[in-house]
């Protein structure tokens, strides 16, 4: 047994030590929707190589490319059929090869993901693996025997539902067994228990480093062990088949074994930054996490854990897992939202806990849309203080392309048919196959269903970057693979490069001030007023300089008597109105609608 460490156990260094990929800003980039260079609707790495002085400019440490390896794009490229190629849409490896020189030329790091708890059913593994039960590759995958029920009808080995619809199981003919997928039937997980499978998997992310890669985020990396005998999940719904089950899958029982071996044998080689996605993670489980990130335990330096992504899901029920691709939607609370971002500012901090702060990627719906307001009025404020709650917290900042300019969810009037994800249209599918059935007629309603869709689809985050004011965004000179956004012509890079009071022109004043207060990525982190549902306001401390964080999470003004929250004179470093430069203890300040102060004591 490989040695895990838990929080109880401290042995290792100060909470503190700095490294150049905590104070790094990751921009990541979803290279089919970013600038497409030779005008066939896909975007490309010689148009991301037209961009690297753009990103430089704002602030950008490190880019994370989401998949660009040569795939059928059954779940838009996280199914990969070759790790060593790049998908003809993206280019070539000179491509990358010419991309990384550029990268690394700016002084800046670039990281691949590392998609590896399933391939796409076109690898060449795969289609080894399903050609028959004694080909080498067989145990690759993870295949099984039918079961069957009283009556002889043939069934999955086990209950588990994919995380994108359907049984989490598809028969194969030609063996007669069922290979698992928790996602898509195009999307076969690996079998990690076989270690031939992790040398390949190792022998690749070494090929990839070697090559200059800088690091790796690493897909859905908590769902790699599952728990031997793959046990049937509890029963949820008895209306329904297949259930979640993910409780024996998520965090399985030889995932830090596999991690630490991955760290041995390729991480701790090089200098290398690493993310690990960590969904189906409950939020009375989080600690579950913490082991992943620990120094002592030698696997990642931190994780993507779900927990703020999970805040307008409907709340799980007495013994229900977490459904990560819920699309149903709730209003929730900004008590909620403090909660959550406490937990983790202050989690495992003096045994080296660090965090992955993002609030926005592929898989979410914008962030000025979600947690912000997209009207007319507040979108640019409150796009400006979401970057204010992001820059002035303790970790490794990640923002997503278009963030930096506020793009939003796409407008309710696009019908069904512009969203491209699979993941939306198999929810809509099912759920309308669902209602049909228990009403009994054809004719159902769905509304909740398309509002749903509207707050939280994957695709809102996917349409193409909105670089100008040409048509199509500047984005392609063809047809783009996804509509652009309508609001592209008020709402692009070029307009904002220029304007001084621009969301862009925010970002980048903010992410400098962050490099220039240490305090912001390192400082303690306290919440203050807890309840307050307005009001979000917190101090970062570091030594002997203290941050003071205000954030009006409403339109109405609203009073904040500073008492004993701070007690020195403080000067403002950020600001979305322009307010008071100097604020005193015992005095009073009124916060405008959306507005966010950040104001710092005895720093630079
Ligand atoms: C991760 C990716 C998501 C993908 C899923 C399956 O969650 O971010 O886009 O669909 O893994 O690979
Ligand atoms: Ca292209």
């Amino acid at each position: 047994m490989s040695k895990v460490t838990t929080l109880v156990d401290s042995t290792f260094g100060p909470p503190l030590d700095r490294a150049w990929w905590k104070s790094a800003v990751v921009y990541q980039i979803y290279p089919i929707s970013f600038c497409d260079s030779n005008g066939d609707g896909f975007g490309d790495l010689n148009g991301i190589l037209t961009k690297l002085d753009y990103l430089k400019d704002l602030g950008v440490d490190v880019i994370w490319l989401s998949p660009i390896y040569k795939s059928p794009l059954a779940d838009m490229g996280y199914d990969i059929a070759d790790y060593c190629d790049i998908d003809p849409r993206y280019g070539t490896l000179q491509d990358w090869d010419k991309l990384i020189e550029g990268v690394h030329q700016r002084g800046m790091k670039l990281m691949m993901d590392l998609v590896v708890n399933h391939t796409s059913d076109e690898h060449d593994w795969f289609i080894q693996s399903r050609s028959g039960k004694d080909n080498p590759k067989r145990d690759w995958y993870v295949w099984r025997p039918p079961k069957y029920d009283a009556k002889g009808n043939r069934k999955p080995p086990n209950n588990w539902k994919s995380a994108f619809q359907g049984s989490a199981w598809e028969y194969d003919e030609n063996t007669d067994e069922y290979y698992l997928h928790i996602y898509l039937t195009k999307q076969p997980d690996l079998n990690w228990d076989n270690p031939k499978v992790r040398d390949a998997v190792y022998d690749m992310m070494n090929w990839w480093v070697s090559r200059g890669c800088d690091g790796f985020r690493m897909d859905v990396i908590n769902l790699i062990s599952k728990v031997e005998g793959l046990p049937d999940a509890p029963i949820i719904d008895p209306n329904s088949e297949y259930h979640p089950g993910s409780v024996y899958y998520a965090n399985g029982p030889r995932v830090h074994e596999y991690i630490q071996e991955m760290n041995k044998r390729v991480l701790s080689k090089h200098d290398l930054i690493t993310v690990g996605e960590t969904p189906f993670t409950p939020p009375t489980a989080q600690h579950a996490l913490i082991p992943y990130v620990l120094p002592s335990n030698n696997e990642l330096n931190m994780v993507f854990q779900f927990e703020l992504m999970g805040i307008d899901a409907p709340l799980p029920q007495e013994g229900q897992t977490v459904d990560d691709q819920d699309l149903k939607w709730r209003q929730w609370e900004l008590s909620e939202m403090k909660q959550v971002v406490n937990r983790w500012q202050t989690f495992g901090r003096d045994e080296g806990f660090w965090n992955a702060l993002y609030i926005e990627n592929h898989d979410r719906a914008r962030s000025v849309s979600r947690f912000g307001n997209d009207s007319p009025q507040w979108r640019t404020l409150s796009a400006k203080l979401l970057a204010m709650l992001q820059a002035t917290q303790s970790g490794t900042l990640y923002v997503y392309q278009g963030e930096e300019i506020g793009m939003k969810n796409v407008p309710t009037d696009w019908g069904l048919e512009e969203y491209k994800d699979v993941c939306t249209i198999n929810f809509w599918k099912d759920m309308l196959n669902q209602r049909r059935k228990e009403l009994g007629k054809n004719d159902v309603d769905m509304s909740d269903i398309l509002e749903g869709i509207q707050h939280k689809a994957r695709d809102h985050a996917r349409t193409p970057m909105q670089w100008d004011t040409s048509l199509h965004s500047g984005f392609t000179t063809g047809i783009p693979w996804m509509r652009v956004n309508d609001d592209y012509v008020d709402w692009n890079v070029q307009s904002q490069l220029s304007d001084p009071s621009s969301i862009r022109t925010f970002w980048k004043n903010t992410l400098r001030v962050r490099k220039e207060n240490e305090v912001l990525t390192y400082g303690d982190f306290k919440l203050l007023r807890p309840s307050h549902e307005q009001i979000f306001a917190y101090t970062r401390t570091l030594d002997q300089i203290v941050v003071l964080v205000l954030l009006n999470f409403g339109e109405e003004n609203i009073e904040f008597s500073l008492s004993d929250d701070i007690n020195g004179t403080m000067r403002l470093i950020l600001g979305n109105y322009t307010p008071e430069e100097l604020i005193q203890p015992g005095g009073t300040v009124i916060l405008h609608g959306w507005e966010g102060r950040v104001y710092i004591q005895n720093g630079r």
